[in-house]
């Protein structure tokens, strides 16, 4: 399972590469509008930290001017993967940005039939928000339990990234279905370290060494 950063925070993108396990970042305007910052250049900067695929957000509505906004984004670095809304418009640039061998994320997908769609318009990315469907009282979790077994079932290429995550256990409950990829926000990605026993066992574990007096490291 890829794990991608849900971040437009450079900062935060550089804290966590070390950890050897950010395959690629998505960004939304509202991640962009957040940040402050200006998006070509914030889209550069977090190009030239990950080489896996980092979506960045078209915010046209007509297919002839997303299109253009979709090849200048993807202009911007060889890893970006254009993020389109799936909507007539989103899904028509798409499939044109796919003929040209754009990576193409499409995003804000809330039912099965969507996802088929996408899969359809040749889509890299499926990007079904659970945490959103969780929200409205529905289980985010069944739709990505759906696309899976439907992508499966037709053997498409598109990858299912599951998106709006705020919980460790939509994770875990993602990477048991089998969905490819998970965009997870940096607070959440800190809380998969953490349990209590580990912070315990660890204290021991400090409080019997210190007794020893011994250093590992040659004095
Ligand atoms: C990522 O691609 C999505 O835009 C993001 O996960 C949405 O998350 P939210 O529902 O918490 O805003």
């Amino acid at each position: 399972m890829k794990f991608f950063v849900d971040t437009a925070n450079i900062e935060e993108i550089e804290n966590l590469v070390p950890t050897g396990f950010v395959d690629g970042v998505t960004t939304n305007p509202s991640l962009i509008a957040k940040q402050g910052d200006d998006m070509a250049e914030t889209i550069k900067a977090i190009c030239s930290l990950v080489s896996g695929p980092v979506s960045a957000e078209v915010t046209a509505t007509e297919f002839p001017k997303m299109l253009k906004e979709g090849e200048y984004l993807a202009s911007l670095a060889k890893n970006v993967a254009v993020k389109v809304p799936l909507t007539i418009s989103g899904l028509k640039t798409c499939k044109a940005l796919r003929e040209k061998g754009t990576m193409v994320n499409v995003t804000l997908c809330f039912t099965a039939a969507q996802a088929l769609l996408a899969a359809k318009a040749g889509a890299t990315f499926i990007s079904p928000f659970v945490g959103r469907l969780d929200d409205i009282g529905e289980k985010g979790m069944d739709l990505i339990d759906d696309i899976v077994v439907m992508y499966e079932n037709y053997a498409f290429d598109t990858e299912v990234l599951v998106a709006s995550v705020r919980s460790k256990q939509h994770l875990i409950d993602a990477a048991i279905i089998g969905a490819h990829v998970a965009t997870l926000p940096p607070k959440v990605i800190y809380e998969l370290y953490e349990h209590p026993l580990t912070d315990k066992g660890l204290k021991t574990f400090l409080d019997d060494w210190a007794k020893t007096g011994q250093s590992i490291l040659p004095k």
